[in-house]
């Protein structure tokens, strides 16, 4: 992973030969703040040539302009959106034309990214985030990948007016170490089906956690029968290795205090089971534990920046196979709250495994439950993937969860769900049915059937992820345009804050 720093322009140690300054659009003029007139030159004479401002954002690299004691310049243009998001898109576009033009270090100045940011700190972390999410790469598979790949980015320097503030270089260290979550996140994600099964993704919490205040829990499949959790137990009859339910506990804050709860599924491969997919796309079904692997990276990031919050991680996993045992449509299946289900539909598993956790979130009478999901095919139909869809009922809690979304630049949508949607989800010979009797609203409904696991008057909301859990690269240029994105970990990180 490349290295971030900042330093004053003053103590320059080290002069990359490139600076990256960046542009602003205000009407019809393109503005650089804080930069010297040869500098604002060289970019007029950009327009002048009749570069557009789209061109710009892309980035422009000025070979030899001898700025500055600088060789080279890059120019990028800032996305005229929410401030910190542009940064983050613009910090991994330098990325990406380093790459492209084999930079090995570039000095960045600040001043001319941060311009309309409040706390200079903020633009400082959504910089680094937006390098190192961009700096991700899955290639441990390919074994030319060392020799052709030589070239590595090394690093990028913020050159600012208070290079060595305490506050500027914490929020680098906060970036680095959230950024480093959400690419083990993405990892996760990324790992094949026979890789990643349920013991592996259960050790990989478990190793992840080693140095930190983490303490993780790892229930097995006998385990799991005992203590009732028949969903979980009941989508692993089908076959592959045994489930896991990982638990991830973190003390950040007085005993007292109640904990803010994450469940994230973590199906490590989604055949369908009995009502089989079809096999067109069905390899995309490794990243149906991305829930899961989100909720792993948030608590390890929760660790890491030291939260004062009391959280709590909770993964079921397992896969969902064909085998002679599966579920069969019509078994009936025991939750551990006590509740029946008819499993009409054995692709309909994720909630059949959440409904077990989060009947075990709402027994530790936590402050809020917090789930993401690869749920539904419907809310990829609703939203595609530029939006995470948002269930809940508790407005005070979606108006939280908009807010932590604008500042960690992660887009949700709000989605209903209401007294309709329950009784949809009713069963005939059982208390619930895993499938709507109705045609229509499949994430809505799916959400409805969550909801009765989750003990009445703990604020709770689900994430359906379906659409923004992997290639979401032709979106944002800071993911993979075919691999995880780690989506949930910035949003959840930032809503862990507020239970503090
Ligand atoms: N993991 C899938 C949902 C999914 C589909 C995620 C496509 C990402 C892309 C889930 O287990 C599933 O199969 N859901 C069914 C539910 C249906 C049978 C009620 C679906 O959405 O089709
Ligand atoms: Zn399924
Ligand atoms: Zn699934």
């Amino acid at each position: 992973m490349p290295r971030i720093s900042a330093r004053k322009a003053s103590e320059a140690k080290h002069q990359p030969s490139t600076i990256t300054v960046f542009a602003h659009k205000k009407d019809k003029t393109w503005t650089l703040p804080g930069t010297d007139k040869a500098t604002q030159q060289l970019v007029d004479n950009l327009k002048e040539d009749g570069l557009s401002f789209g061109d710009l954002k892309k980035g422009q690299l000025l070979r030899g302009v001898q700025l500055n004691g600088y060789k080279n310049l890059l120019v990028v243009g800032l996305d005229e959106g929410p401030a910190l998001e542009s940064i983050r898109r613009a910090s991994a576009q330098t990325y990406a034309l380093m790459r492209a033009h084999k930079i090995a270090d570039a000095d960045f100045h600040f001043d001319s990214l941060a311009k309309g940011v409040r706390r200079p700190e903020d633009a400082a972390q959504a910089a680094t985030e937006g390098f190192l999410l961009a700096a991700y790469d899955f290639d441990v598979y390919k074994s030319k990948a060392k020799d052709d790949d030589a070239f590595a980015v090394k690093g990028m320097h913020l050159l600012t007016g208070k290079g060595t503030d305490r506050a500027m270089q914490n929020a680098i260290a906060n970036g680095v170490a959230l950024s480093e979550c959400v690419n083990f996140t993405r990892s996760l994600g990324d790992e094949p089906g026979n890789k990643m099964t349920p013991p592996v993704l259960a050790n990989e919490a478990a190793h992840a956690a080693k140095g930190t205040k983490l303490k993780v829990t790892v229930w097995d499949k006998a385990r799991i029968k005992k203590e009732g959790m028949g969903g979980l137990y009941g989508v692993n009859l089908g076959g592959g290795p045994d489930c896991r339910f990982i638990i991830m506990e973190y003390n950040g804050a007085a005993k007292s205090r109640k904990p803010v709860v994450f469940v994230g599924k973590g199906l490590t491969f989604d055949s369908g089971g009995i009502s089989i997919k079809p096999s067109q796309s069905m390899e995309e079904m490794k990243y149906d534990m991305c829930g899961g692997a989100a909720v792993i990276g948030t608590m390890l990031a929760i660790a890491r920046l030291k939260l004062k919050v009391n959280a709590v991680g909770l993964v079921p996993s397992t896969e969902n196979m064909p085998g002679p045992m599966a579920n069969k449509p019509g078994d009936i299946l025991t939750a551990r709250n006590g509740k029946t289900v008819e499993v009409f539909n054995t692709d309909a598993e994720g909630r059949l495994i959440l409904m077990d956790a989060l009947s075990y979130a709402s027994e530790l009478k936590p402050a809020a439950i917090f789930d993401a999901a690869t749920l539904t095919g419907a809310v990829v139909v609703a939203l595609g993937n530029s939006y995470t869809g948002v269930f809940t009922r508790d407005k005070k809690l979606m108006k939280g969860i908009e807010d932590a979304a604008e500042i960690s630049g992660e887009a949700v949508w709000p989605m209903p769900i209401n007294d309709h949607h329950v009784s949809d989800m009713k069963g005939t010979f059982a208390d619930l049915c895993n499938i709507s009797s109705f045609r229509g609203a499949g994430s809505s409904t799916a959400a409805a059937f969550l909801e009765q696991f989750v003990e009445k008057g703990i604020p709770w909301a689900h994430f359906d992820i379906a659409g923004t859990a992997w290639a979401v690269g032709n979106r944002l240029n800071y993911c993979s345009r075919k691999g995880a994105s780690g989506v949930m970990v910035r949003t959840f990180v930032e809503l862990a804050k507020k239970y503090g």
